[in-house]
């Protein structure tokens, strides 16, 4: 499968937001990544849905709606009204995960779950059958803009092998510190989709900087 990349529109500016969300629709992206924070799971707040649906409004790609939110549970259905595609909720936010991701299919999203970096990849052995996706988070979540952490490269690869006998089906997403420095070899680890705030929004063209990281090809010496 041709790896996605998924701009994360925290990193957008805000003043002109429907100005990038048009270069999303114009560019080589697939998805909409966006980051929904409470200021209790994360230390740090963002948006909720009156942004949400306004991006849901423009946007002509699937938003992949990453909540990091205590007890996402009770949001399901309105996250699913304002126009998600793919949800993903955090591990460490949820008692009853099963549950959750069957509230995400019967709202008609698509389900996934997110790993915090210290969460060991095995945790998820029962509920990866139940999984369209599951996000490796590559940073601490909060904030955009920050390092890469290296420890994501055997989780990836722990993760693709137990995938391939539980679900083969299944998308592996990573979030926090990928630009193209890393993508190439992240996608030859078994990621599937990249997300990317800073790496995107600060370069001198953003709809150039999409295209460079949605051509680089495993298979094709590093162009970086
Ligand atoms: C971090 C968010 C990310 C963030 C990524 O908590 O989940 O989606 O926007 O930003 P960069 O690509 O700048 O690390
Ligand atoms: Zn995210």
């Amino acid at each position: 499968m041709k790896h996605l990349i998924a701009p994360s529109i925290l990193s957008a500016d805000f003043g002109n937001l429907q100005r990038d969300i048009e270069m999303i629709n114009a560019s080589a992206a697939d998805w909409f990544h966006v980051d929904v924070m409470d200021g209790v799971f994360v230390p740090n707040i963002s948006f909720g849905f009156p942004v949400m649906k306004a991006v849901a409004e423009h946007a002509k790609k699937p938003l992949d709606v990453h909540l990091m939110i205590v007890q996402p549970e009770r949001y399901i259905e309105q996250f699913a009204d304002a126009g998600a595609s793919m949800i993903t909720v955090h591990y460490e936010a949820c008692v009853h995960l099963h549950r959750t991701i069957q509230s995400i299919h019967n709202a008609g999203c698509k389900a996934s779950v997110a790993l915090n970096p210290h969460t060991p990849v095995a945790l998820l052995k029962d509920i990866l059958g139940d999984l369209d996706m599951v996000l490796i988070m590559s940073v601490n979540p909060g904030f955009g803009g920050q390092t890469f952490i290296p420890n994501t490269f055997s989780k990836v690869e722990e993760l693709k092998r137990l995938a391939s006998t539980l679900q083969p089906d299944l998308l592996i997403e990573v979030d926090g510190g990928v630009g193209v420095q890393n993508i190439q070899e992240l996608a030859i680890a078994g990621v599937d989709v990249f997300v990317a705030g800073n790496a995107i929004f600060a370069a001198p063209s953003p709809a150039e900087m999409i295209a460079k990281m949605k051509q680089l090809d495993p298979n094709q010496s590093i162009v970086a």
